[in-house]
């Protein structure tokens, strides 16, 4: 049984009050949610005002976002051991954003993904095809090329220590989510990869999350299919009522 997980992605949203705001009110709303597992990916800065307003409550950490390399003469980059030391448990990596605006490709992620399991953190692997790429008819080919370029040389180990995102491009912060069967196809598509990958048992546990426009209003629909085990949420992250109501989605859905 996989269990869902709902990941809130900040992005570069927020300052330092709001951050400490949201999180108390998050904290307030999911006291007594247990089968649902939550996180919030805040800017980097203010993960360590972050980390101590989250004391107590159930709510994980995550990044944005981090560098390959322990430490060393890399300016503006964060590592491993910093994420860690202020309190976080998972990293966001090859976020399409990360990809299309700072030319991320599939090996630097997997260098990344590398660094950031070896550091004990749990990754969060996005993927996800262009609208063009989609209306060319190849979804399939794009998805599977960066699963196999970002998940290159894992162990079965390593491979259900890892989480993925199916994020569609053309439905990040558009407003326009995939329907229920276009997202499902993808996630089934990505099991049937891990699958030939690692081995079934393996694709069997790994969560896939779908991101793309989820919002409260549709995040049942989304949730409730077989291979849909949660969501990385964007715009819908940054209130409280709007990532409560998808947080409380996951929390009926039977699966
Ligand atoms: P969105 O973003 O929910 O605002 O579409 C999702 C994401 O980029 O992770």
């Amino acid at each position: 049984m996989r269990k869902l997980f709902i990941a809130g992605n900040w992005k570069m949203n927020l300052d330092r009050a709001k951050s400490v705001d949201l999180v108390r009110g998050l904290a307030d709303a999911f006291r007594t949610t247990t089968n649902v597992d939550i996180a919030v990916c805040p800017p980097a800065v203010y993960l360590s005002e972050v980390a101590g307003a989250l004391q107590g409550s159930s709510i994980e950490l995550g990044a944005q976002n981090v560098y390959s390399k322990p430490d060393g003469a890399f300016t503006g980059e964060l590592s491993c051991p910093m994420l860690k030391d202020v309190g976080c448990r998972y990293v966001i990596l090859g976020h399409s954003e990360r990809r299309a605006i700072f030319g991320e490709t599939d090996a630097q992620i997997n260098e990344k993904l590398h660094a950031v399991l070896a550091a004990g953190l749990i990754p969060i692997v996005c993927v996800g095809e262009t609208l063009g790429e989609r209306e060319a008819g190849r979804t399939a080919e794009v998805v599977r090329g960066q699963c196999r370029g970002s998940l290159a040389g894992l162990s079965e180990t390593q491979m259900r220590a890892t989480v993925l995102a199916y994020e569609p491009v053309w439905a990040i912060g558009t407003g326009r989510t995939a329907t229920p069967d276009q997202a499902e196809e993808v996630h089934r598509d990505i099991r049937e990869l891990l699958a030939t990958m690692f081995s079934s048992e393996t694709s069997q546990q790994v969560i896939i999350q779908y991101g793309g426009s989820v919002k409260a209003d549709n995040a049942l629909e989304l949730l409730s299919q077989p291979n849909i085990d949660g969501a990385l949420v964007g715009g819908a992250s940054l209130k409280v009522d709007s990532f409560s109501g998808i947080v409380q989605a996951a929390s009926v859905v039977k699966k």
